[in-house]
């Protein structure tokens, strides 16, 4: 019988998601790997599997509560608990003024960025009880700043933000938190890009525009050492804050446990 956390990641096909599977990896936990059925997903559980990994594959989409319930049923039939929750899977769009905003676009961001993190959240509560686990609901800046035609995102994130303080209050043996993973350099950022001028505001448009060109994005491997570290070691005492990834509490802590290099 191993001891080795039991981690599940959403969003772990790529980006932020794929990298705190790596550094987990690198500490043996155990790891469940979710996201829509793709090559990617693919692609990570092998090379975790390559590195010595004990991995589960499930493609689920998270806006599905049955999928996102089987993904819990299968990590306890392979592991036998769960130890933390990443809710990482998220997507920006619909990109539109609310007065153009299509009402299903809307509602399938609300599903992704919210819904899916109750389900599984609602759907671990008894295994993260038993374990005194954790998890740790992938933010953004947006919970907390109105930005132009992200309505659904900018509300999503908020929700999420505030649901995780409900959870720390719900749920006193489970340590809970949101964290905002700076502006990182993954698929999300590329579609900012490419949207944004056509119509976010243009200061806002060009500042992404020139975070990517000044080479001032962060690379996905920092904000996602800071998650797996708290995936592993978040204390009881933060359960309900909302995070900045390199908040000084724990980002030393992350690199002294991980490294300072990624696992690559
Ligand atoms: N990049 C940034 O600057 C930034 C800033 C603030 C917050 N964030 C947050 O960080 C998290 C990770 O984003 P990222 O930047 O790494 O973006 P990304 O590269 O676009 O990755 C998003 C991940 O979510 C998965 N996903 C999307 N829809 C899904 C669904 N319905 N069901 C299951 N999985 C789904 C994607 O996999 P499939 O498409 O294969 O399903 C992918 O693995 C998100 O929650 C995002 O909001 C990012």
């Amino acid at each position: 019988m191993t001891n080795e956390p039991v981690v599940i990641i959403t969003g772990a096909s790529r980006g932020i998601g794929a990298w705190v599977a790596r550094w987990l990896n690198e500490v043996n936990a155990r790891l469940t790997l979710v996201a829509r059925a793709s090559k990617d997903l693919e692609n990570i559980g092998r090379e975790i599997e390559a590195n010595k990994g004990n991995v589960l594959i499930v493609p689920a989409d998270v806006a599905d509560s049955s999928a996102c319930l089987n993904v819990v049923e299968k990590t306890l039939k392979k592991f036998g608990r769960i130890d933390a929750l990443v809710n990482n899977a998220g997507i920006l769009e619909p990109v539109s003024h609310i007065a153009d905003c299509k009402p299903e676009q809307f509602r399938h961001n609300i599903l992704v960025n919210l819904l899916g993190p109750f389900y599984l959240t609602q759907g671990s509560i008894s295994a993260l009880r038993k374990s005194q686990g954790r998890v740790i609901n992938v933010s953004s800046g947006a919970a907390t700043k109105p930005i132009a035609a992200w309505s659904a995102y900018c509300t999503a994130k908020a929700g999420l933000t505030h649901f995780t303080r409900v959870l720390a209050q719900d749920e006193p043996q489970i340590t809970a938190v949101s964290i905002r993973p700076g502006v990182v350099d993954t698929h999300m950022q590329e579609l900012i890009r490419q949207k944004g001028p056509e119509i976010m505001p243009p200061d806002l448009a060009n500042y992404f525009i020139n975070l990517k060109k000044e080479g001032k994005l962060e690379p996905p491997w920092v904000p996602a050492r800071t998650i797996a570290w708290l995936a592993l070691k978040a204390p009881l005492e933060i359960s309900g804050e909302f995070l900045d990834y390199d908040d000084p509490r724990f980002f030393k802590q992350a690199n002294d446990f991980l490294g300072a290099q990624p696992p690559i």
